[in-house]
C-alpha cells in the first residue's frame, strides 16, 4: 500500500507567540517540522511529501532537509493565507494519485500504525480521518448559559492526519472553491459532498503543538518515548 502526504507547514504561530513559524522552535534539539517529516521519511508506505510552505521560509527548509537527510520531498509549493489554500497547492503539486493523506506540521507524534489503518480505511472506503473520544462531559454554552448537556459517547475530537481517495478531495475542494467555503479541514469538504467519512481512533499523544503549554507536552512525549 502507497500514499503521498501532504503537510501544510506555511503557517504563521501566531498562537505560539514566538515570533516565527512555531515549526522551526525545537523539541529535543530537533526542529518540530523535523520530527514530523521524519515519521514519514520512514514509512515505507509513503512514495512522496509534499510541503506547502511560505516563499520567505523556502531556502530555510531546504537547508533543514539536507541537514537532516529528508530525501522523499518531492516538492514545495507556496501555501495560501488559509491552511485550506496551502493544501490545495500540494493537490495540484500532485497532480495525480491513489491515496493522499493531509497532516498537520504541526502534529509529529503521529505513529506509523495509526497511518497504516487510515490509509487502509482510506483505501477501502474512499475517506478516513483519526481522532480520539472526547473526556470532558461536553455541554452547549450560549451567552454563557448551558443550554444541553451534550450525549458524549458520539463527540471525538478530531486530528490529523485525514485520508482520501486523490479524485474524491480534488473534486471537493474544487466545489468548496467554486462555494467560496472554507472549512477547519479537509473532512468537511468531504463531508459537503455527501461522502462518508470513517473515523480511525488515535491517540491523545497526537497534539497539534498550538501553544507554548503545548511544548512541555510534547517534550514529556519525547522523554516517556525514549525512556520506554
Ligand atoms: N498552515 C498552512 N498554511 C496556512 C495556515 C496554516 O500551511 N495558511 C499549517 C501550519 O503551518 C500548521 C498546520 O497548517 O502546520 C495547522 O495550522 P495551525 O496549527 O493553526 O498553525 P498556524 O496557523 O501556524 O498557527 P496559528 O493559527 O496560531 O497562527
Ligand atoms: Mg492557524
Amino acid at each position: 500500500m502507497n500514499y503521498d502526504v501532504i503537510l501544510p507547514a506555511a503557517g504563521s504561530g501566531k498562537r505560539m507567540g514566538a515570533g516565527k513559524n512555531k515549526l522551526f522552535l525545537e523539541l529535543k534539539g530537533k526542529p518540530i517540522l523535523i520530527h514530523t517529516l521524519e515519521v514519514f521519511e520512514r514509512d515505507n508506505w509513503c512514495r512522496g511529501i509534499y510541503l506547502a510552505v511560505k516563499d520567505s521560509e523556502r531556502d530555510f527548509i531546504q537547508s533543514l532537509l539536507v541537514q537532516y537527510n529528508i530525501t522523499k520531498v518531492r516538492a514545495m509549493p507556496t501555501g495560501g493565507d488559509e491552511r485550506q489554500h496551502s493544501v490545495q497547492s500540494c493537490m495540484k503539486a500532485i497532480g495525480s494519485g491513489e491515496i493522499v493523506l493531509v497532516h498537520d506540521a504541526a502534529r509529529p507524534f503521529i505513529v506509523e500504525p495509526t497511518i497504516h489503518e487510515l490509509a487502509e480505511a482510506a483505501y477501502e472506503k474512499g475517506a478516513a480521518i483519526v481522532g480520539v473520544r472526547a473526556k470532558d462531559t461536553m455541554k452547549r454554552v450560549e451567552e454563557g448559559i448551558i443550554q444541553e448537556t451534550v450525549d458524549r459517547s458520539t463527540l471525538w475530537m478530531i486530528q490529523t492526519p485525514q485520508a482520501f481517495r486523490f479524485e474524491l478531495l480534488q473534486q471537493a475542494e474544487n466545489h468548496a472553491e467554486r462555494d467560496n467555503f472554507l472549512g477547519t479541514d479537509e473532512s468537511m469538504l468531504v463531508e459537503r459532498e455527501g461522502e462518508s467519512v470513517y473515523m480511525v481512533e488515535s491517540s491523545y499523544e497526537n497534539v497539534k503543538i498550538t501553544t507554548k503549554e503545548d511544548l512541555v507536552f510534547g517534550e514529556a512525549i519525547l522523554n516517556q518515548r525514549i525512556g520506554g
